[in-house]
């Protein structure tokens, strides 16, 4: 058996010395509340911290307890979400509300293990939550602590290589004083946010430079090692904006691509970046949308969009029609026309939204 060190580490004196002196004040910081230190690691997973916080605060004052938010219809969540991406995470997270009010009478369990259980919770934010609301001396590894302790320590594993894991929160949790977790952990990923940065970390002024392995050896820019993923496909997606009588067609998107549950326009995904004109006359054709004519309509130049796998091409064909489309395109392309005020209120991928704010706005 290893005797424990009653010592804090010089990782933790350092960082605990550190972080009270240049620790940004931060809301979530100020709560022992499982369900907002939960609701901000879900949001601080998908973006940084200052577009973050008004999202922080819509949400808490939307669904100020995990009941309010299990509560709501999943296209509210997903509205308020807009904007932010990758929009499964905004109904994972909304299922694991549920799953917390319909299994665990509105509670969140209170240990590290018991947290793992929770659908969409992983070991980040496990450690997250159980540290920060319940301060359990589990370390939270996210892209801050490895670029740390790759640079500390001198590890050369791939941190984009799932068997990196268990190293990396081996040496954390060797470090994590058993008396201060929660500050260990916010103390850990606020150095690699704001002093530790992966490109010009201000080492001159870094309480652990006499210790750090790769500012002794020239290698912090070279650490971490992350090998690159999947270069993104690019896809050529263009939009028809169908109008009749001051409303514009709609559909909700389905299962199996991106954007699952949010609201775009008829679409046709093309190889090429361009739409010929006798193509697009016969996906119109088969909408059954009969065209007014006298309104040319040239697409929109092409908007690109960048999500984590792929780069999106899109282009709009604004689109006047002089009937209202067939009851069977409806029923088929699950298509409803809606007004501007209601499109207003229908969650959204940014792109559509960013199309609709500069072109639909209500009246
Ligand atoms: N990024 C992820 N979690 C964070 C937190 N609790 N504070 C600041 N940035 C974070």
């Amino acid at each position: 058996m290893t005797k424990q060190t009653p010592q804090p580490s010089f990782l933790a004196s350092a960082l605990l010395a550190w972080y009270p002196r240049h620790h940004r004040d931060l809301p979530w910081r100020h709560t022992r509340d499982p369900y907002a230190i939960w609701l901000s690691e879900v949001i601080l997973q998908q973006t940084r911290v200052a577009q973050g916080l008004p999202y922080y605060n819509t949400f808490l004052a939307a669904y100020p307890t995990v009941q309010a938010m299990a509560a709501a219809p999943e296209a509210e969540v997903l509205r308020y979400w807009q904007g932010l991406g990758y929009y499964s995470r905004a109904r994972n997270m909304h299922q694991t509300a549920r799953q917390v009010v319909e299994e665990y009478g509105g509670h969140f369990p209170s240990a590290y293990v018991g947290l793992l259980q929770l659908r969409g919770i992983g070991p980040y934010t496990a450690a997250a939550i159980a540290s920060f609301a319940f301060d359990e001396a589990v370390a939270v590894l996210d892209g801050n602590v490895y670029r740390v302790l790759a640079r500390l320590f001198g590890l050369h594993s791939d941190i984009a290589a799932p068997s990196s894991r268990k190293e990396f929160q081996a040496v954390a949790d060797q470090h994590i004083p058993a008396t201060a977790p929660a500050d260990f952990n916010q103390a850990i990923m606020e150095f690699g946010a704001i002093q530790c940065t992966p490109a010009k970390p201000d080492c001159l002024f870094c309480p652990m430079q006499a210790s750090c392995w790769a500012f002794q050896h020239g290698q912090v820019a070279l650490l971490p090692v992350k090998s690159k993923g999947k270069k993104a496909r690019t896809r050529h997606f263009h939009y028809f904006v169908l109008r009749y009588g001051g409303l514009v067609y709609l559909r909700e998107r389905g299962e199996k691509d991106i954007w699952q549950g949010l609201y775009d326009f008829a679409l046709a995904e093309t190889d090429a970046p361009e739409l010929p004109p006798a193509e697009l006359a016969r996906h119109l054709e088969a909408l059954g949308a009969s065209l007014d004519t006298r309104q040319a309509a040239e697409p929109t130049a092409a908007y690109r969009h960048v999500l984590s796998h792929q780069k999106l091409e899109v282009r709009f064909h604004d689109l006047l029609l002089t009937e209202a489309l067939p009851t069977a395109t409806l029923r088929d392309l699950g298509l409803r026309a809606y007004s501007p005020a209601e499109i207003e209120a229908l969650p959204k991928p940014q792109l559509i939204a960013n199309y609709v704010e500069q072109n639909l706005k209500p009246r």
